[in-house]
C-alpha cells in the first residue's frame, strides 16, 4: 500500500537490523501466549445437522451489524495464508520473522476454527453464504500490499489492534448463553499479543532509524484499510460494522491510532531527517481529518438512532 516512501536499501539494512529485537519478542510471545483449544468452548449441544433442518434467519436473530462483524471477522482470518505470503515474501529463509509469521498464521488459523465452528453450531450466519464468500475471497487472495518491511510491520501493527478491538466488540453484542462473548474474547486476548509483539518491532525499528519508520507510519496510517477487501460486500459491511458502534473511525481513532501512536511516542522524536519531518506535519494533518471523518461517522449514528 502507499507510493515508495521508502529506500529499498535502507529497508534492507533495517530487517537486517530487526533479526535480534524480533527474536526477543518471539521468545516474549512463547512465554506469554496461552494455548488453547477453539473445539472447548463450541455449544455443540445446540448444533443440528443441516441435511435435516435448513438454517433460516430466525434461529439466532442478530442485528445486520452484529452479522458483517462475525462475517468480516472470520474470513479475515481465514484469508491468513495471504497475509502471511506478503510478509514473508522480502525476508530472509534465516530471519526470525520466518519462525514469528509461522506461529502468528497457525493462530489466526485457531481464530478461523473457533468462529466458523462457532456459526455452525449456534446458526449465526447462513452457513452456504460464508462459504460461497470465503471460496470468492480466498479465490482472489487480495492483501494490503506494502512497498517495504517498515511499512508492513506499521501495517500490521495498527491492523492487529483494530483487530482485537473488532473481536472484543462483536462479543459484547452477543449473548453470554451461546458463548459468542467468551470465543471473541479469547481470540481478542491473542490478537493483544500479535499487536505487542509488531508495536515493540516498529519501536526497536524507530530506534534503529526513525527517519524511515516515521515515514513508514505516516505512509500507512494515511491509507489504512482495515483488512477484508476481498470479502464480497466488503464496503457495504464495513458500514454496518461502523454504524453498529463495533468499528469505525471513532474507534480506529481512540483505540488504536492515538494509544499506538504515544507508545511509539511519534510527536517527541528526534533528530529527524528534513523528509521525515514533513511526514510527521502531515501525520497531524492525516489526524485532523481523521478526527473530523470520526465526528461525521457519530453524527450519522446519532441520527439514526434518534
Ligand atoms: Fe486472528
Ligand atoms: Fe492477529
Amino acid at each position: 500500500m502507499g507510493s515508495l516512501t521508502v529506500n529499498p536499501a535502507k529497508d534492507c539494512a533495517l530487517v537486517e537490523e530487526l533479526a535480534g529485537p524480533a527474536a526477543g519478542l518471539f521468545n516474549r510471545h512463547l512465554s506469554v501466549s496461552k494455548e488453547w483449544y477453539p473445539f472447548e468452548d463450541i455449544p455443540w449441544g445446540d448444533a443440528t445437522d443441516f441435511a435435516e433442518e435448513a438454517w433460516n434467519a430466525q434461529q439466532y436473530p442478530l442485528s445486520q451489524g452484529v452479522q458483517s462483524a462475525i462475517i468480516v471477522n472470520v474470513l479475515t482470518e481465514d484469508n491468513l495464508p495471504y497475509y502471511t505470503h506478503t510478509l514473508l515474501s522480502p525476508i530472509k529463509e534465516d530471519h526470525p520473522l520466518r519462525e514469528w509469521s509461522r506461529r502468528w498464521t497457525a493462530e489466526e488459523w485457531r481464530h478461523s476454527a473457533a468462529i466458523r465452528d462457532w456459526i455452525l453450531a449456534t446458526r449465526a450466519i447462513d452457513p452456504y453464504r460464508l462459504e460461497d464468500d470465503r471460496m470468492a475471497q480466498m479465490s482472489k487472495g487480495q492483501v494490503p500490499e506494502s512497498d517495504s518491511v517498515a511499512e508492513m510491520i506499521a501495517y500490521v501493527s495498527f491492523q492487529e489492534l483494530a483487530t482485537q478491538v473488532a473481536h472484543r466488540n462483536t462479543g459484547q453484542a452477543l449473548d453470554k448463553t451461546r458463548r459468542g462473548k467468551k470465543i471473541m474474547s479469547k481470540i481478542a486476548g491473542d490478537e493483544g499479543l500479535h499487536h505487542a509483539f509488531y508495536r515493540d518491532l516498529v519501536l526497536a525499528a524507530l530506534e534503529i532509524d526513525p527517519s524511515t519508520m516515521m515515514m513508514a507510519i505516516q505512509s500507512e496510517l494515511r491509507n489504512f484499510k482495515m483488512p477484508g477487501t476481498g470479502i464480497p460486500g466488503f464496503t457495504r459491511h464495513e458500514e454496518a460494522i461502523a454504524l453498529a458502534g463495533i468499528f469505525g473511525a471513532q474507534q480506529f481513532l481512540d483505540a488504536v491510532v492515538k494509544p499506538t501512536l504515544s507508545y511509539w511516542r511519534i510527536f517527541d522524536l528526534e533528530d529527524l531527517s528534513a523528509e521525515a519531518d514533513q511526514a510527521r506535519e502531515k501525520m497531524s494533518r492525516n489526524l485532523a481529518g481523521l478526527t473530523r471523518l470520526a465526528a461525521a461517522q457519530q453524527a450519522r449514528i446519532a441520527a439514526m438512532q434518534a
